[in-house]
């Protein structure tokens, strides 16, 4: 299964709308009229309108960083799927560990947002992954088992294929510490197997699964030749035009 490789760039709370204009200009520049590789930012929400604006006409994709899953209503500080489609966002950014542990997302509310996500025509990108201390207590891939789990929860085959997983051990996340090639392929293709049992196999060889984690230019080739690392979704270097456009590159494969 040949499976276009994926490169997401989560911004988190960074870059003031002028700043993410300009970032984004040099994205289109470098990428805008690539079809190899799908290329997504995920600016703020303050930066989404002016960014979307931006990447109009080109190959690069908006995604935001999280939303509510209730279309509207009193819901003070938050965003809705609608809000974001009407700024042309096509991927949101769900469940990410930040959301997680420093706002308590849980896995249901996080199910709902999938769900949400999906109804809205919105690709979700699900985070999942293992604390070092769970990774310590051999549990990394039942943590991930029940999250991915739970994050599909009602979710039909037609619209599973849609949805990108991406694996980010928490440890890794701004750390500078990556996974090996082997810890990170082991979990992909335990996700795999597990979608595999949950969609089925045609369904589970059409979804995308990214690895997350202080991914580089320099650890990327090697990360993204795995068989089942379909991209990668990109913290710290995808805030400089150029670290980002290189993993873009790296994830087209040997010239
Ligand atoms: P990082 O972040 O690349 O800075 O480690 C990845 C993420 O949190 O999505």
């Amino acid at each position: 299964m040949n499976r276009k490789k994926l490169i997401a760039g989560n911004w988190k709370m960074n870059k003031t709308s002028a700043e993410a204009v300009a970032l984004a200009r040099e994205i289109v520049q470098g990428a805008g009229t690539r079809t190899d590789v799908e290329v997504v930012v995920c600016p703020p929400f303050t930066a989404l309108e002016s960014v979307a604006a931006v990447v109009d006409g080109s190959q690069v994709r908006l995604g935001a960083q999280n939303m509510h899953f209730e279309p509207s209503g009193a819901f003070t500080g938050e965003v809705s799927a609608p809000m974001l489609r009407a700024f042309f966002a096509t991927h949101v950014i769900l469940g990410h560990s930040e959301r997680r542990n420093l706002f308590g997302e849980t896995d249901e509310l996080v199910n709902r947002k999938v769900l949400s996500a999906l109804k809205n025509q919105l690709r979700p990108i699900v985070c999942v992954g293992e604390s070092l201390a769970e990774r310590e207590a051999s549990l990394t891939l039942k943590v991930v088992q029940t999250q991915t789990e739970r994050a599909l929860e009602g979710v039909s085959k037609e619209l599973a294929a849609g949805i990108i997983i991406a694996y980010e051990p928490v440890w890794a996340i701004g750390t500078g510490k990556v996974a090996t090639t082997e810890q990170a392929q082991e979990v992909h293709g335990f996700i795999r197997g597990l979608l595999t049992k949950l969609q089925g196999e045609a369904v589970s060889q059409r979804m995308r699964i990214l690895y997350g984690g202080s991914m580089k230019p320099a650890n990327a080739p090697e990360l993204l030749a795995q068989k089942d690392i379909d991209g990668g979704l990109i913290g710290g270097a995808s805030l400089e035009a150029r670290s980002f456009l290189e993993l873009v590159k790296a994830a087209a494969g040997p010239a």
